[in-house]
């Protein structure tokens, strides 16, 4: 198992080796290593079984790391990050050659992202390069949101997990890019898109249903567990499964069920986003054969937990 711990001249000389770590930050944990030393860049997709056509987001301090490692970026994305960084948005910008092929699965686009999480964001200023760091979970299951997810599934393949705590966001990032100078979200995540549309208007977004080659990770099936997912409405789904062994993640009410998370019994969006994949995975640890869900209202975050239930029912 790997060690849980709040050091971050630890965390700073395993990086500095060209080791992997678990890093906090507001949506989920990263599995982290130098996004410019391509044996920790393999390290990582070998760690996290991860196929080499999908790629990674590297994370840095600020907005103005972002130049040396992208060119001409739009001016709405220097909006974007100026009002949401550090936070929830990753934009693919233009890559300069410092990024390497391995990193961005040979797109010329590099995601960046400036997390909001004071250790992670402490431990990237105290580093000279920056951290290339997907999701922290085996390739296609949940993301992790507290040190012990990442300890549960990666804790055999690495040294050292900084401890930050359960995420405060507990989605993903919002992914954002340009195409012919008009943004696009590819990825609808921990920032909504009525922030992003208070800013620089109406933008065009993913759709779950449709696969887009420009962001090969939006893959259908994909934030699964290992427990097959039906989503509907929860009234019917119980009815109709009456004889199966089931759990069930309800929003709002309660169902009175013996194996049974509520989202947020207040029904509020950020607090059902942040316990989401957490609840997925003590379902999915439930002695039952499957797990019903409804969707929460189509709008806000609400919008990437229905993205992500989306991908996790697609068999
Ligand atoms: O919130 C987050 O973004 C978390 C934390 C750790 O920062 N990271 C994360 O990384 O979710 P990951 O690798 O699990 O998901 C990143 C997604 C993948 O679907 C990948 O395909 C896409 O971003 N991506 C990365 N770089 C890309 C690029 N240049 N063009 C298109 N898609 C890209
Ligand atoms: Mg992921």
């Amino acid at each position: 198992m790997a060690e849980i711990g709040k050091d971050i001249n630890k965390a700073r000389q395993l990086l500095e080796q060209g080791e992997l770590i678990g890093i906090p930050t507001e949506t989920v944990y990263g599995l982290a290593g130098n996004a410019l030393n391509l044996s920790a860049v393999a390290k990582i997709f070998h760690v996290k079984e991860r196929p080499a056509f999908d790629p990674l987001i590297i994370h840095i301090p600020d907005f103005d790391h972002a130049e040396k490692y992208a060119q001409e970026i739009p001016d709405q994305a220097i909006v974007l990050a100026q009002r949401f960084w550090p936070g929830p948005l990753t934009l693919l910008l233009k890559r300069k050659p410092i990024i390497e092929d391995l990193v961005t699965s040979g797109l010329d686009t590099v995601g960046l992202r400036c997390p909001d999480h004071p250790l992670t964001n402490k431990l990237l200023k105290s580093l000279d390069f920056p951290l290339a760091a997907p999701s922290a979970n085996p390739f296609g299951y949940i993301s992790p949101t507290k040190p012990e997810h990442v300890n549960d599934q990666l804790g055999n393949k690495i040294q050292y997990i900084l401890d930050g705590g359960p995420c405060d966001v507990g989605i993903e990032s919002t992914i954002i890019g340009f195409e012919s100078g008009e943004p696009f979200v590819y990825r609808v995540g921990g920032l909504s898109l009525e922030k992003i549309e208070s800013v620089i208007g109406k933008v065009q977004h993913q759709t779950t249903s449709s696969s887009n080659p420009k962001a090969p990770g939006q893959l259908l099936s994909h934030y699964a567990p290992l427990k097959k997912v039906i989503t509907g409405n929860l009234n019917s789904l119980l009815q109709k499964h009456s004889t199966d062994s089931f759990a069930v993640l309800a929003f709002q009410q309660n169902l009175r069920q013996k194996y049974q998370r509520i989202l947020s019994p207040a029904g509020n969006l950020e607090e059902a986003a942040k316990h989401f994949f957490s609840y997925m995975r003590e379902l999915d640890k439930m002695p039952v054969d499957l797990i019903l869900a409804e969707f929460v209202p189509d709008t806000g975050v609400g919008r990437a937990i229905n993205d992500r239930l989306k991908r996790a029912s697609i068999e």
